[in-house]
């Protein structure tokens, strides 16, 4: 997004918002959810939570009743300053609104013209009332934005185009197409901000489930802050077609669609481009100072570039499955033909094959592979 389109600047916009801006956002009045609580041990679910509610009721032996659904609001709230009372302020609830109050700066110091976005990367806290499914619904997680500002007339376009460069995006890093759909909103179910509303949804073990949103938020946000655009003696609120992922919920399908296991062992096969550790550098044997001092000097001059692990214990081939299992796609050996010929072995994770390459190679051929 912010790297290689030109029409895009990223932004890392402040946690910690004074409730007007979420007083203007809506949030502070619409950003809830519908709570019920059980009559017999008080325990707390979403109402529109129908599964959880059924799976609740089978905890008890006598016939569960149910309060009447509250709405329940989700900003968390925080306290700051040392005078009494203190000034209250709210955690993001998305870290959208970041990109709206900041747009004015953005536009006089980037001199970027409509249609042009804003995209970040950070963390967003909602008081959820149900947390679960490993890091699917959380209380504290980290969202990955598109604020992308057009005119009204071309917002259908853009909506359709963003929509499919955020699938091909997905399938490009490895989500398997027959577990990705897109689902669009009904009209009650729209987030007060949005004109339209699809949701990207993985074939999760847990029912298909949202882990993205690409939204028509219209002139909502901008007009709320009273902000407006100019272009060449016209003045007008630009309309956001927004893409709102959640990177802990992707990294969880991202997870479960390279998990492999083949003959009893667990191959992580992630895109090189999602592996923590790009590459592994070994000596062959640890106790042969030579060899290590050799591969100490390739790991030095590949980490100022990627992330590179470092492993000297335990035979090769548990150094290997180690690798394997945590992703790392490329593992580098320093033997003792390295001493003669400045020669290493590249294994490659997903094809346990190996190749000998120079050690002056090693850069070009790993930025190839991670490109
Ligand atoms: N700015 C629009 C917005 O925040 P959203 O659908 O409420 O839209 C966007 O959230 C994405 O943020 C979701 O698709 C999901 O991936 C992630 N997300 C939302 N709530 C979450 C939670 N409690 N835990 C983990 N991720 C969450």
């Amino acid at each position: 997004m912010v790297k290689y389109r030109d029409d895009v600047v990223g932004l890392d916009a402040a946690i910690m918002m004074n409730t007007k801006v979420w007083e203007a956002s809506g949030h502070v009045d619409a950003f809830t959810d519908p709570l019920v609580e059980c009559k017999i041990c008080h325990s707390r679910f979403r109402a529109d939570k129908e599964e959880e509610i059924k799976a609740h009721e089978k905890t008890h032996k006598e016939k569960v009743e149910w309060t009447e659904p509250k709405s329940f609001n989700l900003l968390v709230e925080a306290y700051l300053g040392v005078a009494e009372p203190k000034q209250k302020v709210y955690l993001r609830g998305e870290i959208t609104q970041g990109a709206f109050v900041n747009f004015e700066n953005v536009v006089n110091s980037t001199r970027v013209k409509i249609p042009f976005g804003i995209a970040q990367i950070g963390k967003a806290f909602r008081n959820e009332i149900t947390p679960g499914n490993f890091t699917y619904r959380s209380r504290e997680f980290e969202q990955m934005e598109l604020e992308f500002f057009v005119e009204e007339k071309d917002a259908d376009k853009w909506f359709k185009f963003w929509k499919s460069e955020r699938l091909r995006w997905y399938e490009s890093l490895g989500i398997k197409k027959e577990n990705l759909r897109m689902r669009s909103h009904e009209k009650g179910e729209l987030a007060h901000y949005a004109k339209a509303a699809e949701d990207i949804e993985y074939n999760a073990p847990f029912g298909w489930s949202e882990f993205e949103g690409v939204h028509n938020r219209g002139d909502w946000d901008l007009s709320r802050h009273k902000l407006t655009y100019k272009e060449e003696g016209k003045e007008f609120t630009p309309w956001v077609i927004e893409t709102s992922g959640g990177v802990d919920r992707s990294t969880l399908f991202f997870l479960l669609d390279s998990y492999h296991e083949e003959n009893g062992r667990v191959i992580l096969k992630l895109h090189p481009k999602l592996a923590p550790y790009k590459a592994a550098v070994f000596p062959l044997l640890a106790n042969k100072p030579e060899l290590v001092e050799k591969a100490k000097g390739i790991y030095d001059s590949l980490k100022k570039d990627m992330m590179v692990a470092w492993d000297d214990r335990g035979n090769i081939g548990k150094r290997y499955f180690a690798q394997d299992e945590i992703g790392t796609p490329f593992c580098i050996t320093v033997d003792f033909q390295t001493l003669e010929d400045n020669t290493v072995t590249v294994r490659n994770r997903d094809t346990a094959k190996q190749e000998r390459l120079k050690i002056q190679e090693l850069p070009d051929f790993l930025s190839k592979k991670l490109s």
